[in-house]
């Protein structure tokens, strides 16, 4: 795979005009970008659509759960779009559901085990009975037993993940920071050359790229780091 490929921008932009403008700054240094929330109920749907006819790959990250029903003609006019990932919630309903509903298109299935927000205390509050390493090595496994294409996880889960998921899987890890970045409110970063080495395949970067004084020379360098740790 290409360096450039294996780093997804997320647009966490409040408007079209705002993505639209970012995207071209960034030009041939981007070639996968992620939608999520902020964008997609302000026009970003239809954006996806304009990106993917710029033959740019997009991640649509609504992390689905409702009836099987409801989740599998939402991941059908999700793939009806053109996206290459959408994320979905790791339960076994909602993650068989979305599988079934995507065959035959070039949509592939991420799950999220638990939230990176979450510790044990957020666990047992709502209901489980499980550490927070238990339940995301749980369901990783369901994941990969059902045929999930991939895992969005932390770099530092990638490592563990990798022994749990099946070879095709991958692994789609955020929380990535450049030596010297921001933090921001993540609290478990790792740079990008760590989170390939830890068995990262594709890093999803947002406010160090997109609130760079200079977004394509910093896409770029992020990019260069991916390759240098790729060899
Ligand atoms: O700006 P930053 O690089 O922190 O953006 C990371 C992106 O990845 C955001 O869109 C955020 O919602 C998303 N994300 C995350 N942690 C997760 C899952 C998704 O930061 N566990």
């Amino acid at each position: 795979m290409d360096a450039r490929d294996r780093l997804i921008v997320a647009l966490d932009l409040p408007s079209v005009a705002a993505a639209d403008a970012m995207v071209t700054r960034l030009g041939d240094a981007v070639s996968f970008y992620k939608i999520g929330y902020q964008l997609a109920f302000a026009g970003g749907l239809a954006f996806a659509e304009t990106l993917i006819r710029a033959k740019k790959q997009v991640f649509i990250d609504l992390k689905l759960h409702d009836i099987g029903n409801t989740v599998a003609t939402g991941v059908e006019s999700v793939a009806k779009l053109g996206a290459t990932f959408l994320t979905v919630h790791a339960y076994p309903q909602t993650m068989h559901a979305a599988v079934d509903a995507r065959k035959g298109s070039g949509l592939r299935i991420l799950a999220v085990t638990v939230l990176t927000s979450y510790d044990d205390a957020d666990l047992a509050a709502a209901g489980y009975d499980f550490t927070v390493p238990e339940l995301v090595a749980e369901r990783a496994a369901q994941a990969r037993d059902i045929g999930i294409d991939g895992l969005v996880c932390s770099a530092e889960e990638a490592a563990k993940l990798r022994g749990i998921a099946s070879a095709g899987m991958v692994l789609v890890t955020p929380g990535i920071r450049p030596v010297g970045a921001d933090k921001g409110d993540q609290k478990r970063i790792m740079t990008p050359a760590a989170a390939i080495a830890a068995g990262a395949d594709h890093l999803v970067v947002g406010r160090p790229i997109v609130e760079a004084p200079d977004p394509k020379a910093a896409a770029e360098a992020i990019v260069a780091e991916i390759a240098g740790a790729t060899r």
